[in-house]
C-alpha cells in the first residue's frame, strides 16, 4: 500500500475541513505580507484561502506527490515545493508561514518549531493549528476497524501520528524562542 495521501477522499470533507484554516487565517489578516509559505498544503484548499487574502502568496509545499499534483490543478500560479517540512529552508525567510492541520505528523515538534521559527522574518508569523482529534470517535472507530482480521495486511490503516501535547507545552517552547506567543 502506497503510503501517500488520497487528495479526492481528503476533498470529500472540504467545507468543514475549510473551517479551521478559515478561522486561524482571522486571527492573522490585518499582517501586511509578501512572502508566505503554506507548510503541508495538501491538495491546496488552505493555499486558496491564503490567495484570496494574499494574491501574491505562492509558494507550498508538501510531502504528498498526489496532494501537491491537485494542488497544483486547484492553483496553477502558485510555486509547488516536494519537501518534508522537517529539510524545507526557503532562500528567503517568510513573512507568514501557514500550517493547516499539517503539523501535527511530526514527531519531533520539539525541534521542528524551532526550525520553523529560524525560516521567518523578523517579526514573521507561524500560524499553526493541530486537530487534537485522536480519541474523537471518528478515530476509535478507524481503529477498531482496522484491527478486525479482514484488513491485517493493511499496516497503514491506523494512526501512525503521535498525540498532539498539551497546549502550554508548545506555549513554552515557542516562548523559549522569543516569540510572542498567542494560544
Ligand atoms: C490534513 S492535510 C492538510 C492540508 C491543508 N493544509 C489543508 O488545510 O487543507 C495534511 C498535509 O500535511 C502533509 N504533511 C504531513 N507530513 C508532512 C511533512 N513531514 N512535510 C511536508 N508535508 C507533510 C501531508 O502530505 C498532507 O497533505
Amino acid at each position: 500500500m502506497s503510503k501517500d495521501w488520497n487528495p479526492q477522499h481528503h476533498q470529500r470533507f472540504e467545507k468543514e475541513r475549510n473551517r479551521p484554516p478559515a478561522e486561524l487565517l482571522a486571527r492573522i489578516a490585518d499582517i501586511q505580507a509578501q512572502r508566505i509559505t503554506d507548510l503541508g498544503c495538501g491538495s491546496g484548499s488552505s493555499t486558496a484561502l491564503l490567495r484570496q487574502a494574499w494574491p501574491q502568496a505562492e509558494i507550498t509545499v508538501d510531502s504528498s506527490p498526489a496532494m501537491l499534483a491537485a494542488a497544483q490543478e486547484k492553483l496553477p500560479d502558485c510555486r509547488f515545493v516536494l519537501q518534508d517540512f522537517h529539510d524545507w529552508q526557503p532562500q528567503m525567510q517568510q513573512d507568514i508561514v501557514f500550517a493547516n492541520a499539517s503539523l501535527q505528523w511530526s514527531d519531533t515538534p520539539q525541534t521542528l518549531l524551532p526550525h520553523l521559527i529560524r525560516q521567518l522574518n523578523q517579526g514573521g508569523v507561524l500560524a499553526a493549528q493541530m486537530p487534537d482529534n485522536l480519541d474523537e470517535p471518528s478515530h476509535f472507530l478507524m481503529r477498531d476497524t482496522a484491527a478486525l482480521p479482514k484488513w491485517k495486511n493493511l499496516t497503514q490503516a491506523t494512526d501512525s501520528r503521535p498525540p498532539v501535547w498539551d497546549v502550554d507545552r508548545y506555549y513554552d517552547l515557542l516562548a523559549a524562542q522569543g516569540c510572542e506567543v498567542d494560544v
